[in-house]
């Protein structure tokens, strides 16, 4: 068992540019942070964030395998490691609920909505073809279904007529920063 004042091992799971990762593993060097970024697991060989894992020296593994095969070895890494959280962090593909059950540990993932609505891809997009008012992020648990997890946090934006896409999925990333740290922090609350 981890000592109480030891920081929680968190892997951040991811398949591109990983800004979320990086603001993650930024977050959990200051001192008073809760979690360490421990491990990183990537699907994509070229996927940008596992440059900050390795500026950051944080072991890290490409698996671009069919997802019963990325389960197998990520679940090998995430227990030899005592992996204690993981985060989903820009990672597209969906989790069995076989993985789910034998991980035994909390997952968390960033989406780009305001959860329930906005489920799947393209939310920026769809938020903005539907004249939404607001839009923002969700930090939840993963459960079997996608997207639909006990919600942890969330943030929201207003949409302005000049918004399109790119820039909304800007402004949202920013919040996604701010929203995953809090979410950490609100989850580890009572770790010393
Ligand atoms: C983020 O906007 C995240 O919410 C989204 O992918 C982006 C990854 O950005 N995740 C999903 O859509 C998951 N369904 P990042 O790689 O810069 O962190």
């Amino acid at each position: 068992m981890a000592a109480l004042n030891s920081k929680t091992k968190i892997a951040v799971f991811i398949s591109g540019k990983g800004s979320n990762l990086k603001n993650l593993i930024q977050k959990s060097k200051l001192k008073k942070s809760k979690y360490k970024v421990y491990l990183v697991i990537s699907n994509k060989s070229d996927a940008k964030g596992l440059d900050y894992a390795k500026k950051y020296k944080i072991k890290n593994y490409s698996i671009e395998k069919k997802l019963s095969i990325f389960e197998k070895n990520a679940l090998k890494l995430v227990k030899s490691n005592k992996i204690e959280v993981i985060c989903l962090a820009g990672f597209m593909k969906i989790l069995s609920p076989d993985f789910i059950n034998k991980v035994k540990i909390p997952i968390l993932n960033i989406h780009p909505s305001i959860l329930p609505k906005l489920k799947g891809l393209n939310t920026h997009e769809r938020a903005i073809k539907a004249k939404h008012k607001f839009s923002g992020c969700t930090v939840h648990y993963v459960n079997e279904k996608l997207d639909s997890g006990e919600i942890i946090i969330q943030k929201k934006v207003k949409i302005s007529k000049s918004d399109n896409p790119k820039n909304l999925e800007k402004k949202i990333l920013k919040l996604e920063h701010k929203a995953y740290k809090e979410a950490l922090d609100k989850i580890l609350v009572f770790k010393k």
